[in-house]
């Protein structure tokens, strides 16, 4: 499974790329405008740079023309864009028209199965069904996953499965059971996915058992 940052700071970026932990990386319009006032292209290249791996960046037209114009101004940042598309008619015709192009795409609020059929189908390079959203209303977001990994097994498509909007690292560890491809996480999440008390707990007792063998 690989592990996506789901941030546009540039900052925690760097820290979790240090750490070895890191893939890729996604952002929506949300998160950039956490950032401020960015230049949003400048923003993703500097993010592309530091990455090394597929970054997602997303675009705000509803129609499927204005789409595919900032698609492929985003694919021209750098060969590590991957355009987010939402899961729209407009956005399906968007999508056609990438996959054409060998643009790469992210199929991006995804709720139910037949939506992730329907964007792999057309070729999309990942799906990401926001899983946190679909917990927020009393959906199994977890079966909707398994969903999606059985058709996609079935027919054998290569869209990969970005798990999206996860807000705990159990999210992380059921995601990753049912095999989803990707799992995009929080920068507060993705800290405490080593987290385990009995750990700090051993090291410590290991630490001091060695300062008596010094003594
Ligand atoms: O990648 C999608 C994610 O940013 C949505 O997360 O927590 O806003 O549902 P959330």
């Amino acid at each position: 499974m690989q592990f996506f940052i789901d941030t546009a700071n540039l900052e925690e970026i760097r820290k979790f790329k240090g750490l070895g932990l890191l893939d890729g990386v996604t952002t929506n319009p949300s998160l950039m405008s956490k950032e401020g006032k960015v230049d949003f292209h400048a923003h993703i290249r500097q993010i592309c740079d530091i990455v090394q791996g597929p970054v997602s960046a997303e675009v705000v037209s509803t129609d499927s023309e204005g789409m595919l114009t900032e698609a492929r101004t985003l694919a021209r940042l750098s060969p590590h864009v991957v355009v987010k598309l939402p899961t729209i008619q407009e956005g399906i015709k968007a999508l056609a028209q990438c996959t054409k192009e060998g643009i790469k795409t992210n199929m991006t609020l995804v709720f139910q199965p037949l939506q992730a059929l329907i964007v792999a189908k057309i070729g999309a390079t990942y799906v990401s069904p926001f899983l946190g959203r679909l917990d927020d209303i009393g959906q199994d977001s977890m079966e909707v996953l398994q969903t999606i990994r059985e058709i996609y097994d079935n027919y054998d498509f290569r869209t990969k499965i970005l798990a999206a909007s996860l807000r705990h690292p159990l999210h992380v560890v059921q995601a990753a059971r049912i095999g989803a491809d990707v799992a995009t996480i929080p920068p507060s999440t993705l800290a405490r996915l080593l987290d385990h008390p009995l750990t700090d707990i051993g090291l410590e007792r290991f630490l001091a058992d060695w300062k008596k063998i010094k003594a």
